[in-house]
Protein backbone atom coordinates (compact mmCIF):
# COMPACT_ATOMS: atom_id res chain seq x y z
CA UNK A 1 0.00 0.00 0.00
CA UNK A 2 1.69 3.26 -0.94
CA UNK A 3 1.77 5.52 1.97
CA UNK A 4 0.89 9.22 1.32
CA UNK A 5 3.38 12.16 1.51
CA UNK A 6 2.64 13.73 5.19
CA UNK A 7 2.81 9.91 6.45
CA UNK A 8 6.23 9.64 4.99
CA UNK A 9 7.25 12.86 6.25
CA UNK A 10 6.24 12.21 9.97
CA UNK A 11 7.24 9.01 9.55
CA UNK A 12 11.00 9.32 8.48
CA UNK A 13 11.14 12.62 10.30
CA UNK A 14 9.40 11.77 13.25
CA UNK A 15 8.51 15.17 15.69
CA UNK A 16 8.61 15.06 19.30
CA UNK A 17 9.79 11.43 19.72
CA UNK A 18 10.84 10.81 23.55
CA UNK A 19 10.16 10.90 26.80
CA UNK A 20 9.27 13.12 29.88
CA UNK A 21 9.10 12.26 32.95
CA UNK A 22 6.10 10.52 34.12
CA UNK A 23 6.71 11.15 37.58
CA UNK A 24 6.46 15.01 37.60
CA UNK A 25 3.13 15.72 38.50
CA UNK A 26 2.79 18.16 35.40
CA UNK A 27 3.08 15.17 32.92
CA UNK A 28 0.67 12.72 31.78
CA UNK A 29 0.77 9.90 30.12
CA UNK A 30 -0.93 7.65 28.21
CA UNK A 31 -0.06 4.42 26.85
CA UNK A 32 -2.56 2.80 24.14
CA UNK A 33 -2.59 -0.64 21.93
CA UNK A 34 -5.15 -1.48 19.20
CA UNK A 35 -6.00 -4.49 19.36
CA UNK A 36 -6.55 -5.71 15.64
CA UNK A 37 -2.75 -4.65 14.43
CA UNK A 38 -0.51 -5.29 18.12
CA UNK A 39 0.80 -1.95 17.97
CA UNK A 40 1.40 0.05 21.06
CA UNK A 41 1.67 3.91 21.72
CA UNK A 42 2.60 6.12 24.39
CA UNK A 43 2.14 10.17 24.12
CA UNK A 44 3.08 11.98 27.02
CA UNK A 45 1.63 15.66 27.59
CA UNK A 46 3.94 18.28 29.84
CA UNK A 47 1.38 20.96 31.51
CA UNK A 48 1.59 24.22 32.69
CA UNK A 49 0.09 25.95 35.72
CA UNK A 50 -1.78 28.02 33.18
CA UNK A 51 -3.59 24.22 31.97
CA UNK A 52 -1.73 24.93 28.67
CA UNK A 53 0.09 21.72 26.99
CA UNK A 54 3.58 22.90 26.63
CA UNK A 55 5.07 20.08 25.84
CA UNK A 56 4.36 16.52 24.06
CA UNK A 57 6.16 13.21 23.23
CA UNK A 58 5.75 9.92 21.80
CA UNK A 59 7.22 6.61 21.38
CA UNK A 60 5.16 4.09 18.82
CA UNK A 61 5.60 0.97 18.33
CA UNK A 62 3.81 0.58 15.38
CA UNK A 63 2.79 1.01 11.68
CA UNK A 64 4.38 4.23 9.37
CA UNK A 65 1.01 5.48 10.08
CA UNK A 66 0.45 5.38 13.69
CA UNK A 67 3.91 6.53 14.36
CA UNK A 68 2.69 9.32 11.77
CA UNK A 69 -0.81 10.09 13.52
CA UNK A 70 1.26 9.91 17.08
CA UNK A 71 3.93 12.23 15.59
CA UNK A 72 1.25 14.71 14.20
CA UNK A 73 -0.74 15.04 17.12
CA UNK A 74 2.34 15.91 19.42
CA UNK A 75 2.05 19.27 17.30
CA UNK A 76 -1.36 19.61 17.17
CA UNK A 77 -1.42 19.26 21.22
CA UNK A 78 1.30 21.71 21.93
CA UNK A 79 -0.65 25.34 22.66
CA UNK A 80 -3.58 24.23 23.53
CA UNK A 81 -5.80 23.66 26.77
CA UNK A 82 -7.07 20.21 27.61
CA UNK A 83 -10.43 20.53 26.77
CA UNK A 84 -9.41 21.73 23.08
CA UNK A 85 -6.78 18.70 23.06
CA UNK A 86 -9.53 16.57 24.12
CA UNK A 87 -11.35 17.71 21.12
CA UNK A 88 -9.20 16.26 18.56
CA UNK A 89 -10.82 13.71 16.40
CA UNK A 90 -9.52 11.00 14.53
CA UNK A 91 -11.19 11.76 11.75
CA UNK A 92 -9.11 15.02 11.42
CA UNK A 93 -5.76 13.31 11.74
CA UNK A 94 -6.81 10.50 9.40
CA UNK A 95 -7.59 13.06 6.74
CA UNK A 96 -4.80 15.09 7.48
CA UNK A 97 -2.43 12.18 6.54
CA UNK A 98 -4.71 11.44 3.79
CA UNK A 99 -5.23 7.71 5.38
CA UNK A 100 -7.00 5.27 4.01
CA UNK A 101 -9.51 2.75 5.48
CA UNK A 102 -7.69 0.11 6.60
CA UNK A 103 -5.48 2.63 8.56
CA UNK A 104 -8.05 4.25 10.11
CA UNK A 105 -7.35 2.65 13.12
CA UNK A 106 -3.93 3.99 13.48
CA UNK A 107 -5.50 7.76 13.71
CA UNK A 108 -7.76 6.45 16.44
CA UNK A 109 -4.94 4.90 18.48
CA UNK A 110 -3.82 8.45 18.38
CA UNK A 111 -7.21 9.97 19.69
CA UNK A 112 -6.83 7.44 22.38
CA UNK A 113 -3.55 8.03 23.66
CA UNK A 114 -4.22 11.47 24.04
CA UNK A 115 -7.32 10.91 26.04
CA UNK A 116 -5.54 8.43 28.08
CA UNK A 117 -2.51 11.46 28.90
CA UNK A 118 -5.12 14.13 29.39
CA UNK A 119 -7.19 11.55 32.15
CA UNK A 120 -3.71 10.19 33.97
CA UNK A 121 -3.02 14.37 34.33
CA UNK A 122 -6.13 14.93 35.35
CA UNK A 123 -6.24 12.20 38.03
CA UNK A 124 -2.59 12.66 39.55
CA UNK A 125 -3.71 16.44 39.38
CA UNK A 126 -7.11 15.44 41.86
CA UNK A 127 -4.74 13.02 44.11
CA UNK A 128 -2.60 15.97 44.76
CA UNK A 129 -5.53 18.35 45.46
CA UNK A 130 -5.75 16.06 48.75
CA UNK A 131 -3.51 17.69 50.86
CA UNK A 132 -1.57 15.13 53.19
CA UNK A 133 -1.41 15.83 56.96
CA UNK A 134 2.58 15.70 56.32
CA UNK A 135 2.73 18.82 53.93
CA UNK A 136 1.97 21.24 56.87
FE1 LIG B 1 0.36 -2.44 12.88
FE2 LIG B 1 1.43 -3.66 10.81
S1 LIG B 1 -0.46 -3.95 11.65
S2 LIG B 1 2.32 -2.35 12.16
FE1 LIG C 1 -2.29 -0.94 13.55
FE2 LIG C 1 -1.31 1.06 12.26
S1 LIG C 1 -1.75 0.99 14.33
S2 LIG C 1 -1.72 -0.89 11.49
Amino acid sequence: MAYSEKVLDHYENPRNVGSLDAGDAGVGTGMVGAPACGDVMKLQIMVGKDGVIEDAKFKTYGCGSAIASSSLVTEWVKGKTLDEALAIKNTAIAEELALPPVKIHCSILAEDAIKAAVADYRSKRSAGDLPSASEY
